[in-house]
């Protein structure tokens, strides 16, 4: 899970610096929203869960973490569209539901994330991988991690 959240976080990096970028250019700040929530929504957040997934596997394999990929996967995109249209003058009132929506549904997946958190990250789990490095490389393994 922790790759799949890296990859997609990548894809947001992408798409926020490319609004940065033009708004940038053109001057035009009406996407700063958009902009600001692709890059610490999209990038910072879903980078710092992959990076937990990968060094907590029991998190990772949690049911938890699928239902966080996919409500956090759908949600976010939902927001970022729905208020891309809003800013540029189309408000009707079925986009500023899907808006709610969006956001209601990354939220779940941000929660349920906490709640695998709060399960599965114990801090015995990464004192043993680290041993478990020290342990490899003085037997003149590779370093791990
Ligand atoms: C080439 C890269 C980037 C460009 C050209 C760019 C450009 C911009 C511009 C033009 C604004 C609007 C400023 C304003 O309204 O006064 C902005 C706001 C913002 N940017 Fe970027 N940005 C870039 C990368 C990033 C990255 C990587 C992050 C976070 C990881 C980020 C986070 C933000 C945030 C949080 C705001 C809102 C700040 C506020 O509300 O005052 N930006 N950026
Ligand atoms: C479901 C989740 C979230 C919702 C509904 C939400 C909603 C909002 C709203 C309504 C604003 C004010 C926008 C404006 O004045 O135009 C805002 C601003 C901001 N939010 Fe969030 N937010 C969420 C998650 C986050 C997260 C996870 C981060 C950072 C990791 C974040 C960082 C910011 C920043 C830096 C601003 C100020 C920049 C801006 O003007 O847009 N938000 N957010």
């Amino acid at each position: 899970m922790g790759v799949r959240f890296l990859k997609m976080a990548v894809i947001y990096i992408l798409v926020g610096i490319s609004i940065g970028i033009y708004m940038g250019t053109t001057l035009n700040f009406a996407l700063t929203s958009v902009h600001a929530h692709a890059n610490l929504f999209g990038w910072a957040t879903m980078a710092l869960c992959g990076f937990t997934y990968l060094l907590f596997p029991k998190a990772s394999n949690s049911r938890l973490a699928k239902w966080h990929f996919w409500l956090h996967g759908l949600g976010l995109p939902l927001m970022l569209i729905t208020l891309t249209l809003m800013v540029h003058g189309y408000a009707p009132n079925w986009i500023i539901m899907l808006k709610r929506i969006g956001e209601a549904v990354a939220g779940t997946g941000i929660l349920i994330f906490a709640i695998n958190v709060f399960s599965n990250v114990k801090a015995s789990d990464f004192q043993n991988k680290r041993n478990d490095n020290v342990s490899m490389e003085k037997a003149g393994g590779e370093h791990f991690g």
